[in-house]
């Protein structure tokens, strides 16, 4: 059972922060010279980073052996599929005015918009197979599917490098990042497989 405490709602508070602070500078017209541009930048720079929020939940939880962080991975989750959601929205509807010849054309030119979109696709995926029904339904499946985070994660990661103009110091914190928590969890996936060859019982193949 999702337990709605202090904490969650604070952190489901923390979550709207961007949003808020987004809000005040439109109403401030605090975005700079271009607006548009601004507005679709922070709201992909949120997407990717709450989606390494998500993904640093797993090792958090495997080193305080907190279980009930699994509540605060979809949370968190569904806060970068919103932000990516709000991304993709203004893409279509702000800078492109649904001109969808114009937004055809944009995407077959631009090949890092196409791991945006595999990017997206597959956060999706995750963000309407994350309720508890959903995980009943599809079993051992959900697991599987809900590995791919990490490639949607890699997608999005070359769809922020490949557009870069200017300061690297951003996006190479965020590679760091991803490469250790990416080695994290190999190194637990490695432990896991060797204890599970210990515990077979021996002259059993597996
Ligand atoms: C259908 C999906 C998507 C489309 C069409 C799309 C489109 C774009 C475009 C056109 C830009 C360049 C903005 C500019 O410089 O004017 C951009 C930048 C960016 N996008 Fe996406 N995107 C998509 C999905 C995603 C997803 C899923 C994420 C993250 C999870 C993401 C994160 C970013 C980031 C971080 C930037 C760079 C912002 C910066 O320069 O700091 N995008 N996107």
């Amino acid at each position: 059972m999702l337990q709605i405490n202090k904490l969650y709602l604070s952190v489901i508070a923390g979550c709207l922060v961007p949003l808020v602070w987004l809000g005040v500078d439109i109403a401030l017209n605090n975005l700079g010279a271009n607006p548009i541009q601004a507005l679709h930048i922070r709201l992909g720079d949120w997407a990717l980073r709450f989606l390494w929020l998500t993904l640093a939940i797993t090792p958090l939880q495997t080193m305080t052996k907190w279980r009930g962080m699994a509540d605060y991975r979809q949370l968190l989750g569904l806060v970068a599929f919103f932000y990516a959601t709000a991304h993709l929205v203004v893409y279509l509807i702000v800078d492109h005015g649904l001109m969808w010849r114009l937004i055809a054309i944009d995407i077959l030119e631009s090949a890092y918009i196409w791991f945006g979109v595999l990017a997206y696709l597959i956060i999706f995926a995750l963000a309407i197979t994350s309720p508890k029904l959903a995980k009943k339904r599809l079993g051992k499946n959900w697991k599987k599917l809900h590995r791919s985070i990490y490639l949607a994660s890699g997608a999005a990661m070359i769809h922020y490098f490949w557009q870069l103009k200017g300061n690297l110091a951003e996006p190479v914190l965020y590679l760091l990042l991803i490469m250790l928590l990416l080695g994290f969890r190999i190194l637990v996936w490695l432990k896991n497989r060797q204890f599970n060859k210990m515990m077979l019982p021996k002259g059993r193949k597996q």
